[in-house]
């Protein structure tokens, strides 16, 4: 079953529990919380706050993706936030091991970022370590990009070295996924499609939500 998350970072800021209910009632099936520090990104955006007063506005699944550079000071918030998944970048990583336990320690699953310039093979043997795998198919910092060339392969790629693993993670997709390309990410191997600007700008997020999980089933029928 493939799922739809929303990024949060593409919502109206001014009514952010509004936006939680209309993408939950538009079937997306968990939430995504970017949370940016403006330094290892150009940009700042959401907090474990955030996290914590929207909370209460659905039981859907929260996953923090931390792009920032120091995980390690920041971690203590997440139990209490209910972080369902906390999904951390690999180039931010000084000791991944102990960094997976401390999450792991919170009863939080863990994620495992890459951006499109990390290559697979010097970091697989952590995936058998990890709960969620996320391929970032833009440079992290901004929502509203265009995907970048090779995200597809790059996750054709990552989809045989998890099938390997016994426990394996799930693989998501984060950035630039909208209608046009979502059942060519499914196919390469993507199981959580993570979107922002495709469904919070669009005009009807319902038929969106929609469209996308019928074209996922229309390329699988092929
Ligand atoms: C990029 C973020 C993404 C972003 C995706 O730094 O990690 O989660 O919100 O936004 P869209 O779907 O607009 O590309
Ligand atoms: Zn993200």
């Amino acid at each position: 079953m493939i799922q739809i998350c929303a990024s949060l970072l593409a919502a109206d800021y001014a009514r952010l529990g509004e936006e939680v209910n209309r993408a939950e009632k538009a079937g997306v099936d968990s939430f995504h919380f970017d949370m940016m520090d403006g330094h290892y990104v150009q940009n700042l955006a959401l907090t474990p706050d955030h996290m914590k007063a929207l909370r209460s506005y659905s039981n859907l699944q929260f996953h923090a993706h931390l792009e920032l550079d120091n995980p390690d000071d920041i971690l203590f918030n997440f139990a209490a936030m209910q972080a369902d998944t906390i999904i951390v970048q690999w180039n931010t990583l000084t000791d991944p091991l102990r960094i997976f336990e401390k999450i792991r320690s919170q009863n939080i699953r863990i994620g495992l970022g890459l951006t499109p310039d990390d290559a697979l093979d010097t970091i697989s043997r952590f995936f058998r370590e990890i709960d969620l795998l996320l391929i970032l198919g833009v440079y992290p910092g901004f929502g509203g990009q265009s995907i970048q060339p090779g995200t597809s392969e790059k996750i054709r790629s990552a989809r045989k070295i998890v099938d390997q693993i016994d426990n394996r993670p799930d693989i998501a997709v984060d950035g630039g996924v909208k209608l046009e390309n979502a059942a060519d990410l499914v196919r390469a191997g993507a199981d959580i499609l993570i979107m922002g600007t495709a469904l919070f700008q669009s005009s009807n997020m319902a038929e969106t939500v929609k469209a996308v999980r019928e074209s996922i089933v229309e390329s699988q029928s092929h």
